[in-house]
């Protein structure tokens, strides 16, 4: 019970479809075990219904709401939703993140994919913070979690979303900064090449391969010699979120198997 008595919310906590757990997911059903309540914040709300199933089997307490991270009233609507049901926020998991199908480099990415992508991976951050930070301050306490990505640091074709990831470890740095002498936290975890529907489903689909040709792929690249799961990345998580990180605040935390340091 390492959260015992918290709340937490979690965007994007449903999941795309596939036949692995995704990260939102995996973090929500981890965080609901160790004790704290879970706002599960998705835009298919079906889709966190379905996480907040999940949780109830095994015990635990959730509750699902709608919201379009995107859009500053709805992240507004979501902090409410929170401290009106249980009266605090302790912990926030910045989750949402997509690939964009068209992301590509400078010359060939369309102007609408870049924005697409900056607004769902980066702008969401940002305006999910803008509302949780005046409760946090007020609490005197809280840790945002933001899921960034090894792409922000390594090279890679998919240039908007690599420069939304490398923005989202520029705001949680400025974020730390700005609040730590009010209590409040926040890092980011980079996860590198995981088995979750998001990597492994949707790119297998989009290249015309078989599943198992897109997992042997990228297991190939992992110096571990296997992706990680999205458990891998609830765990940082779960410690980021939990007291027991109560002195770390501004890291970005790698969860990748060794790909940063090479093969
Ligand atoms: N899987 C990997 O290999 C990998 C690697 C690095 C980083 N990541 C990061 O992990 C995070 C997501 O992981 P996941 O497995 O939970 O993905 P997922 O696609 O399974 O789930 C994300 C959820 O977010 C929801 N969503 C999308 N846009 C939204 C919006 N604007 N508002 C509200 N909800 C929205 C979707 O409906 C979906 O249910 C992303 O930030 C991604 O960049 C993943």
């Amino acid at each position: 019970m390492r959260l015992e008595g918290k709340v937490s919310i979690v965007t994007g906590a449903g999941q795309t479809p596939g036949q692995t757990i995704g990260n939102g997911r995996a973090t929500s059903l981890l965080l609901a075990r160790e004790g704290s309540k879970v706002l599960l914040v998705d835009r298919d709300v079906e889709r966190a219904r379905e996480t907040r199933e999940m949780i109830e089997k095994e015990g635990g307490e959730a509750a699902e709401v709608a919201a379009d991270v995107t859009a500053g009233d709805e992240c507004k609507a979501m902090v409410d939703a929170c401290v009106s049901r249980w009266g605090r926020v302790d912990v926030l998991v910045n989750n949402v993140g997509i690939a964009g199908v068209a992301d590509a480099g400078p010359i060939d990415i369309p102007e609408e994919e870049w924005r697409r992508i900056l607004d769902t991976n980066l702008t969401s951050m940002l305006l999910t913070c803008k509302h949780v930070l005046p409760v946090m301050r007020a609490q005197g306490s809280g840790s945002i979690v933001n899921v960034s990505s090894m792409a922000s640091v390594l090279s890679t074709p998919v240039l908007a979303y690599k420069v939304s990831k490398a923005g989202v470890n520029a705001l949680t740095q400025n974020v730390a900064a700005g609040n730590a002498k009010y209590g409040v936290r926040c890092n980011a975890v980079l996860p590198g090449l995981m088995n979750t529907p998001m990597a492994i489903d949707a790119w297998a689909e989009r290249a015309s391969i078989p599943r198992e040709e897109a997992v042997r792929r990228r297991d190939a690249v992992v110096p571990m010699g296997k992706m990680g799961t999205a458990w891998d990345v609830a765990y940082a998580v779960l410690y980021l979120a939990s007291d027991e990180s109560g002195f770390v605040t501004g890291a970005l935390l790698p969860v990748d198997g060794g790909q940063a340091v090479g093969p």
